[in-house]
C-alpha cells in the first residue's frame, strides 16, 4: 500500500519574486546531428511546406510556444563561418565541421533560420564565432543582419532577398570559451579582452542590441567562479547577461539522488548571481547583470551511441537522448527552480529543440513525436507566464548520496493578473510516498480550480517513442479541491502536477 505524508504550502499574491521573463521558455537549435537537416529542415519529407520545412515539427514547437531560439550553436559556432550560409545556396561551400566531425552542407543559414523562426513565431538569438573568428566577424554580421541599407553588408544582404532587416536583438558572444573541447579555447583574460571589444563594435553598429557574455560551460569546470570573475571584471559595461549552461544525467540509476539535482542547479545559479554582484560591487557600477541559462536539459543516454558515428558523416544521429519518465520529473523540477529565480534568471534555453537532446524527434521521411520532456516544459511555457508568487513550503526531507535535507516536495506558483489566473507547479519526488497537499490561496479571492493536470507513471524508464509515442502523457484527473481558499491535493508518489485555479 501506498503510505501518504504531509506537505503544506502558503501563497500571499502580494509577495512576488519578480515578473517571468517569457524568454526563460527559450530553446536552441545547433548545427549538430539533426537538428536542422532532419529535424526542422527536410525539402523531400511529405509535410514539408515550400521551403522545406517540416510542417509537423512547427506544430509540435508551437504547442510549446518557444519566445526565443538560440542559433546556430553551440559548438559549431567556433568554426563557423556566416557568410558560407548566405547567397545563393549552389554556390555555398561544404566544409568540415570540426566540433562534431561531420559535414556541414550549408543549405541552411541565416536568412533562412530567420524565415523559419517567422514561421514558429520565435525571436532568434544569435551567436558569433569567437574561436576561430572575431571582432570584425561579429560586426559584419551585425550589418548584415539588422542595418537597413545602403552600406556593403545590409546591401549584400538586401541582394541575398530579404529588403527588410532581420533585426535580431539578442546575442551570445561565442560559445563555452572556458571548455578545452571548444575550437579556439581561451583563458579567462584572453576571452574576456575579445569578447569586451567585439561587444563594444558590435553595439557600435546597433546599439539596440543585448549580449551574452560566456560564463562557465558547468559548474565542474576547474575555473568556474574566477572565470566569471575575470570575463566580468573586462566586459562588464559592455553585456547585459553572463551565461550558465547545465546537463544532467543519471548513468548512476539513482532516481532519488538524480531527483534532488534541483539543489545543483539552484547552488550553480545563486554562485553565479554572488559573482555578478561581486564584480559590480568592485566596479561601484550602478548596472546588474543578469542571467542566461542558454544551455540546460538532461544529457546521458546518448553517450555511447554517439562514440560509433562514422566521422564526415552528414546529419548523423548524434545527441539523439531517449528520455524517460523521471528525466521529465526532474525537467519539472529544474523549470521549478528557474522560475524560483525569476529575478535575475531572464533566458533560459532548453538545449535542444529537434531530434538532438531534445523534447521532440522526428524520423527521416517520417512521423514525430513529443518525447517525456515534452510535457512539463509545456505546461511551464504556456501556464508559467505572469508573477512568480514566493511559496513558503514545509515539506518531508530526505538525503540521498550527495545531497541533505532534500524535500520531497518543489513547487512554485506563478500567476496571470491579466487573466485571473495561478497556476500550481508542484513536484512530489518522494519514491515511495503521496503527498497530502495542502495550500493556503486566501488571498487569491474568488478562484476556483480549473484542472489538476498530473504526469505519472509507475516505471521510470518509461519512454515514448515512434511506435508507442503515448506511452508516458499527462491526463487532467488530479483531485485537487478548494474550500474557503485551501486547496487540498492528492500528488501521488513520483509525480509532477500542475494546479490551475482562475477567477470565474
Ligand atoms: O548542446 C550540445 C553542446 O553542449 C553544445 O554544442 C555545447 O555548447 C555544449 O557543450
Amino acid at each position: 500500500m501506498v503510505k501518504s505524508k504531509k506537505a503544506k504550502m502558503v501563497l500571499d499574491r502580494n509577495y512576488k519574486i519578480s515578473q517571468v521573463d517569457n524568454r526563460i521558455y527559450g530553446s536552441f537549435i545547433e548545427h549538430l546531428g539533426r537538428a536542422v537537416y532532419g529535424g526542422i529542415y527536410e525539402p523531400g519529407h511529405f509535410d514539408a511546406d515550400e521551403k522545406g520545412f517540416r510542417k509537423d515539427v512547427m506544430k509540435l514547437i508551437k504547442e510549446l510556444n518557444v519566445p526565443i531560439v538560440r542559433y546556430p550553436g553551440g559548438n559549431f559556432v567556433s568554426g563557423y563561418n556566416w557568410e558560407d550560409g548566405v547567397g545563393p545556396v549552389e554556390k555555398r561551400p561544404r566544409r568540415t565541421e570540426l566540433a562534431w566531425g561531420t559535414i556541414e552542407t550549408n543549405e541552411i543559414g541565416t536568412n533562412e533560420f530567420v524565415e523559419w523562426s517567422k514561421k514558429v513565431g520565435t525571436d532568434v538569438m544569435m551567436a558569433v564565432n569567437l574561436g576561430t573568428r572575431g571582432a570584425d566577424a561579429a560586426r559584419n554580421l551585425v550589418e548584415y543582419c539588422n542595418h537597413p541599407s545602403g552600406t556593403y553588408w545590409s546591401d549584400l544582404r538586401r541582394s541575398h532577398g530579404y529588403e527588410e532587416p532581420h533585426n535580431i536583438k539578442t546575442w551570445c558572444l561565442g560559445n563555452e570559451m572556458d571548455g578545452p573541447w571548444q575550437i579556439c579555447h581561451k583563458t579567462a583574460e584572453e576571452y574576456g579582452r575579445l569578447a569586451a571589444e567585439t561587444a563594444k563594435v558590435m553595439k557600435l553598429v546597433d546599439p539596440s542590441i543585448e549580449l551574452v557574455v560566456c560564463g562557465s560551460s558547468s559548474m565542474e569546470m576547474p575555473t568556474f567562479g574566477q572565470w566569471e570573475a575575470t570575463v566580468l571584471e573586462e566586459t562588464y559595461e559592455h553585456v547585459d547577461y553572463i551565461s550558465l549552461h547545465r546537463y544532467y544525467g543519471n548513468a548512476e540509476n539513482d532516481t532519488a539522488n538524480y531527483l534532488a539535482k534541483t539543489l545543483d542547479l539552484d547552488a550553480f545559479i545563486k554562485s553565479v548571481i554572488a559573482t555578478c554582484d561581486y564584480v559590480k560591487a568592485k566596479k561601484r557600477s550602478k548596472k546588474t547583470i543578469n542571467l542566461s541559462l542558454d544551455e540546460w536539459n538532461v544529457w546521458f543516454h546518448s553517450n555511447e551511441a554517439d562514440k560509433k558515428i562514422e566521422p564526415w558523416s552528414i546529419a548523423p544521429h548524434q545527441l539523439e537522448d531517449l528520455y524517460n519518465f523521471e528525466d521529465a520529473l526532474l525537467v519539472g523540477g529544474l523549470l521549478i527552480t528557474m522560475l524560483k529565480h525569476a529575478d535575475r534568471l531572464k533566458m533560459a534555453c532548453l538545449a535542444q529543440l529537434v531530434n538532438v537532446i531534445a523534447p521532440i524527434m522526428t524520423e527521416n521521411e517520417g512521423a514525430s513525436w513529443k518525447q517525456t520532456i515534452f510535457y512539463p516544459f509545456m505546461h511551464v511555457s504556456n501556464y508559467g507566464r505572469g508573477y512568480v508568487i514566493k511559496p513558503v513550503i514545509s515539506s518531508p526531507l530526505y538525503d540521498t548520496k550527495d545531497f541533505t535535507d532534500v524535500p520531497a516536495l518543489e513547487s512554485i506558483a506563478v500567476s496571470n493578473e491579466e487573466k485571473d489566473e495561478l497556476t500550481i507547479f508542484a513536484l512530489n519526488r518522494d519514491l515511495n510516498d503521496n503527498l497530502e497537499f495542502q495550500c493556503d490561496v486566501r488571498s487569491f479571492k474568488g478562484y476556483k480550480i480549473v484542472e489538476h493536470i498530473v504526469l505519472e507513471s509507475n516505471d521510470v524508464h518509461a519512454v515514448n517513442t515512434k511506435d508507442n509515442p503515448n506511452n508516458v502523457k499527462p491526463h487532467n484527473n488530479g483531485d485537487a479541491k478548494i474550500i474557503d481558499g485551501i486547496i487540498e491535493a492528492n500528488l501521488s508518489k513520483l509525480s509532477w502536477n500542475v494546479i490551475r485555479l482562475a477567477k470565474h
